[in-house]
């Protein structure tokens, strides 16, 4: 990341909003706190992170069982999970404005920040949003949008036993959205009141939940590695018991620099038989017959908070050929577009037509190719450096006598003339 960097915060938003990557949700309707809309781009950046997360957690393991669960749930789980009693920030109420704050966040906590009115008492608020379901009055049940996965693993952990019968440890995994209606959104997508979530609970005996602990520690820094977020940058913190969730006997966050400051990316939690125990579950142990609550390990990854960490990492300006340029330099793994293919000049049909014909035989094997005709060369690779695009092949009158192209790299910007026959095994993605 560029620490030095002035504003990095704003040239980020703003660059995902002219790039079509992220925008304020509801806009055109003078927007609504806390929600943001993933565009093109960002949405294809949060899918690719997401399979990634699955692939390294779930798909090429043989431990986890991957679950959607829903996310209108009722009250009676909230219940026993705890979330309905503890599941709260701190919040007090200017008596003027009636703007609410976080009371823990507050230097002065007698008048408005916004008005200077005077501050009612701290009171809790609940985090959970309340839907009611039911199409009558009297058939209405009161439910909540859920505002952890955790409880979906919870509540189908029976069911994953009775129809796959896992030994332990084991996990189930999901990724999904939830909801938290929280008193102050702010910074981007680091604090929003709906957001996508990536998450396993991992079933063990007690007696081993420091082993297991230690081994999704690692397994953790081995994802922040995967996603390109440099080690510098993220950091341990071992919760104070006081600050930890209700639900938890140790935490470890892993903070990133934010460019507001070092703030939780995600968390490890060892949340013993808390929740098990609560939902009144158990396990049978085939071999001894021996009834018992597994403990368990949850890695939690938020995929907001995530983004936009990758964005900060990535964002670089520098000079090229004597220009200023803004490049993000993202993994090729998760960038949105792998690889753009443009004709040198889009009047010349020649030129068209065989960048077509590349365009096409590379889609085949490489999905997220983008070809680009519009404006002169010099914009289309200041467009595609903006976007992360790893590579960008340009077919030019060279092209038509001997079949070579030339690949750009985005990082170095350096270019090469390839032969087309070997053009899919020259990129690296
Ligand atoms: N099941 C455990 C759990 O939900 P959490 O620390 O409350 O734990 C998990 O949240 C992760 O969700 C955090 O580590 C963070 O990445 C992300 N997160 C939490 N609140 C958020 C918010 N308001 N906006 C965006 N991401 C948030």
């Amino acid at each position: 990341m560029n620490k030095e960097n002035n504003n990095l915060m704003e040239k980020i938003v703003s660059l995902c909003k002219r790039r079509g990557f992220i925008y304020q949700g509801a806009e055109m309707y003078g927007g609504l706190s806390g929600t943001w809309d993933y565009g093109p781009l960002g949405a294809e950046l949060k899918f690719n992170i997401e399979q990634l997360w699955w692939k390294r957690f779930v798909s090429s393991r043989e431990d986890m069982y991957p679950i959607s669960s829903s996310i209108i749930v009722p009250e009676a789980i909230w219940q026993a999970s705890g979330h309905l009693e503890s599941f709260t920030d701190p919040m007090v109420e200017c008596e003027k404005c009636k703007k609410r704050f976080r009371a823990d966040q507050l230097t002065d906590t007698k008048n408005c920040l916004e008005c200077k009115g005077k501050l009612g008492s701290k009171k809790t608020f609940n985090l959970l949003f309340p839907v009611e379901t039911g199409s009558t009055t009297e058939d209405t049940t009161r439910a909540y949008l859920r505002g952890e996965l955790a409880q979906g693993m919870f509540v189908n952990f029976k069911n994953i036993i009775d129809s796959f019968h896992p030994k332990l440890p084991f996990g189930i995994a999901q990724i999904g959205k939830v909801f938290r209606n929280e008193i102050n959104p702010r910074n981007f997508l680091f604090r929003v009141r709906e957001f996508d979530l990536a998450e396993f609970e991992y079933f063990v005996k007690e007696n081993e939940w420091e082993k297991w602990f230690e081994y999704w520690r690692k397994e953790m820094w081995n994802w922040i590695d995967d996603i390109g977020l440099s080690k510098d940058n993220v950091h341990e913190l071992e919760v104070e018991e006081g600050d930890r969730a209700h639900y938890s006997k140790r935490t470890i966050d892993f903070e990133y620099d934010y460019p507001f400051g070092r703030k939780e990316l995600y968390g490890l939690s060892y949340r013993t038989d808390y929740d098990l125990k609560n939902h009144k579950l158990y396990y049978l142990d085939d071999s001894t017959g021996k009834k018992f609550i597994p403990h368990v390990i949850e890695p939690t990854f938020g995929l907001g908070r995530t983004i936009f960490a990758i964005l900060c990492e990535s964002y670089h300006e520098d000079e090229l050929n004597g220009e200023k340029r803004v490049f993000l330099k993202l993994p090729h793994t998760i960038a949105p577009v792998k690889v753009a293919v443009f004709p040198l000049l889009k009047n010349k049909p020649e030129l068209v037509k065989k960048a077509r014909e590349v365009h096409t035989s590379l889609k085949k094997d490489i999905p997220n190719i983008m070809f680009d005709d519009n404006g002169n060369i010099g914009k289309r690779y200041r467009r595609q450096d903006e976007i992360g695009t790893p590579y960008c092949i340009t077919i030019d009158f060279d092209t038509l006598e001997d079949d070579t192209v030339t690949v750009r790299d985005r990082d170095s910007g350096e270019q090469k003339r390839v032969a087309t026959s070997e053009l899919l095994s020259s990129l690296s993605l």
